[in-house]
């Protein structure tokens, strides 16, 4: 059996092609695609804005910018995340402050971060990063109450759940990154997600204003528009008017800008994301179904409605021991996550082994096993039976 990752892109011929077509065209950098790719996205995921990105990672760090996290102010998140999520507060001088999971969910705790709250004095906390870990979607609508209640921003990170969902209290379907319940909601496109651009990022919002800021951010804190210019028209060059190569720099930002031909790929990409997430459905319940009677299982990601399974995880009694033996059968099964607050630069700042019991807990015996569309029912059937053997 020939290796078998536990992610990976699928780039078709097509893709391949919409790629070398823009290749081709006069634009490299910024030029139609990425307009295409925005408001495409923002359609799919039913947000009014969109802002492509070069990756995830800088998609975080303007949201922190944007939402104004200066030195010292306090954002709660995960510890069972990729690091990126936390990093964008370090990134603007913030303090992370990291609260237990659910075990059953593997997402962020939500009454433990009431307690955080509750316990604090007003004004302590300045937003949360809820993350729709594996796939599966935070139950927005019941952070956004919590949030209100404390004055706080909410950051989602949605890089796992392109497609995901829950449903709220009026059983109304609402879908990660829609913009309803989160200031704002980001994505990435790195290969092992569900749309891959190489490296990519997006963030989706319906606030306006922020919208504004972000673009701004994105490319080095430079506005072309003449009713925004602070400085004079005399001191731009012009004589009645501002001249033609104008622009100014406001504020301090970055080239987080996504290349031309990388949003080509994502939008076709795109086009092909709801028949990714049903074959992901597919094949977790394949895993469900195969392992939910098996003794060594712990735990399992589960058949949840609105889960865009990014990942499938199982929990069971002997993790390394599994691994190894997979890795054996040439099948990569992979850890989702080491405990953030574990790393030695987040120990820096206190946190500790015996912090989270939930978190840690869940760190020794989790396991991501292979999914993605383009895995064949014949590879799932060899890495099923393989664990069952
Ligand atoms: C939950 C989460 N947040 C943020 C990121 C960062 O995205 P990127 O790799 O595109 O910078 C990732 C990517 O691995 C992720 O999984």
């Amino acid at each position: 059996m020939k290796a078998i990752p536990y992610g990976r892109q699928n780039i078709t011929e097509e893709d391949i092609q919409v790629v070398v077509e823009t290749l081709k065209s006069d634009y490299l950098t910024q030029g139609p695609k990425i307009a295409e790719f925005e408001e495409a996205f923002a359609e799919y995921v039913g947000s009014k804005f969109a802002v492509a990105l070069a990756n995830g990672t800088a998609a975080l760090h303007l949201c922190t910018l944007a939402l104004g996290v200066k030195e010292g102010d306090k954002v709660i998140t995960t510890p069972i995340t990729f690091a990126a999520s936390a990093n964008c507060i370090r990134y603007c001088g913030g303090e992370v402050i990291f609260s237990d999971i659910d075990p059953e969910t593997y997402l962020l705790d939500i009454d433990k971060v009431r307690i955080l709250l509750e316990t604090a004095p007003k004004g302590t906390y300045k937003g949360i990063i809820p993350v729709d870990f594996a796939g599966r979607a935070n139950d927005l609508q019941a952070f956004r109450i919590l949030a209100d209640k404390h004055d706080l921003w909410i950051i989602e990170d949605a890089c796992h759940a392109p497609g995901g969902s829950f449903e709220d209290v009026g059983n109304t379907i609402q879908l990660c990154g829609n913009g309803k319940f989160a200031d704002l909601a980001i994505f990435s496109f790195h290969p092992v997600k569900h749309i891959a651009s190489g490296e990519g990022g997006m963030i989706t919002t319906n606030d306006e204003s922020l919208y504004q800021k972000l673009l701004q951010l994105r490319t080095h804190g430079i506005v072309k528009n003449n009713d925004l210019y602070t400085n004079t028209i005399e001191l731009a060059g012009g004589v009645n008017e501002y001249p033609g190569w104008y622009m100014e720099m406001q504020t301090l930002g970055f080239n987080y800008r996504l290349t031309d031909f990388q949003a080509a790929l994502g939008l076709s990409q795109l086009s092909r994301a709801n028949e990714g997430i049903l074959r992901r459905r597919e094949i977790a319940l394949k895993y469900f179904a195969a392992f939910k009677n098996a003794a060594y299982i712990k735990g399992q990601s589960g058949i949840i409605k609105g889960h865009a399974y990014h990942l499938y995880i199982i929990e069971v009694k002997d993790r390394l021991g599994l691994y190894n033996h997979l890795r054996k059968k040439n099948i990569f099964a992979q850890i989702h996550y080491i405990p953030c607050h574990l790393m030695p630069y987040y120990q820096e700042f206190g946190w500790k082994e015996g912090d989270f019991p939930n978190a840690e807990n869940y760190y020794k015996h989790c396991l991501s096993l292979p999914m993605y569309p383009t895995l064949t029912d014949e590879e799932q059937a060899y890495v099923i039976n393989d664990n069952i053997s």
